[in-house]
């Protein structure tokens, strides 16, 4: 029974607080609630509504209802996205740090990505279909969510099989939340600013080699592979940027992207000193396609 004498819980407390916030925003009217958000934070967690990533979940991931998030920095803008960093905290609670990559819905996208993926789309003689032939800003919102989308799903089957890639946390609309890679908070950088010695270049060399074929054995190829799409996050090479990811058996140009990707990076390790017998990119497209099932 209840005890008028027996001490109250306490309401101001952060835990206490956290989760009148959870508790709240699992009523249906979570969104018009009068919750108020924790100061300095910028929304509320996109978590519940996004498509979320894969199982099972890396357990520094906040899935908490009761999390907001603040964004502390841009790391990139550019004509096709930008990509900002974030924090996804519990007041007083757990928190972790994203990268959150925004596509935009840019008139100057380009037009060659665009073209290879949406041939293949059978939205034509949709509403759909027609704004993003026409290019409105619906249909380039659209452009963008695909996008997005694309991304969203190539990270989420790679990261599954072990690739080497950023945990796809979630995807809402044109937004995608990446896993940050950093080191106490500064971006990993790019292949192409990194200076490695000639024993750390040959393992990078390995490392991407190894990436290949976990591509290869799903059939994909990068189809925009650098220097500059490649991060290296304490000494393991990781490989982003996948909306334009190429199925090698599917796409009849499939071959050519994989043989263009190897090119490019491979003229990178060879221009960094790595010797050009052991960049062979001939035989690493020919066992890349043995792998993938194709020669
Ligand atoms: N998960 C991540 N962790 C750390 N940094 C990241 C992450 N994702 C992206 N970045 C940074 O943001 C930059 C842009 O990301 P990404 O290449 O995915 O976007 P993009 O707009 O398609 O780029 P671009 O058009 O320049 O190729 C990267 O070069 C990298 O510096
Ligand atoms: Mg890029």
């Amino acid at each position: 029974m209840f005890d008028q004498n027996d001490p109250q819980p306490t309401r101001s407390g952060r835990l206490t607080e956290a989760e009148r916030i959870r508790l709240a925003r699992l009523r249906e009217d979570a969104y018009t609630a009068d919750l108020e958000l924790p100061e300095g934070t910028d929304r509320w967690s996109t978590w519940p509504d996004a498509e979320q990533g894969p199982h099972p979940r890396p357990s520094w991931l906040v899935t908490d209802l009761a999390a907001a998030d603040t964004e502390l920095g841009v790391l990139k803008t550019g004509k096709e996205a930008d990509v900002f960093v974030i924090e996804r905290a519990v007041p007083g609670g757990p928190t972790c740090l994203l990268a959150a990559k925004r596509y935009r819905a840019a008139e100057h996208r380009l037009f060659h990505r665009d073209a290879g993926y949406l041939e293949g789309r059978r939205m034509n003689k949709s509403r759909e279909g027609r704004a993003i032939a026409n290019r409105t800003s619906f249909g380039r919102n659209l452009i963008a969510e695909q996008w997005a989308a694309a991304e969203f799903k190539a990270l989420s089957r790679l990261w599954s099989v072990g690739a080497p890639v950023p945990y796809p946390a979630q995807r809402d609309g044109t937004e995608l939340l990446l896993e940050y890679l950093h080191s106490s908070g500064q971006a990993a950088p790019r292949l192409a600013q990194t200076r490695p010695d000639a024993s750390e270049l040959r393992e990078l060399w390995e490392q991407l080699v190894a990436a290949l074929e976990l591509f290869a054995l799903q059939g994909l190829a990068h189809g925009d592979l650098s220097a500059y799409n490649v991060l290296v996050h304490e000494g393991q090479l990781m490989v982003i940027d996948l909306p334009q990811v190429v199925d090698l058996v599917a796409n009849p140009t499939g071959r050519e992207y994989l043989a263009r990707d190897i090119a490019n990076i491979g003229r990178w390790f060879i221009s960094r000193g790595l010797p050009p017998e052991i960049a062979d990119t001939e035989s690493l497209m020919t066992h890349l396609l043995v792998t993938a099932g194709l020669d």
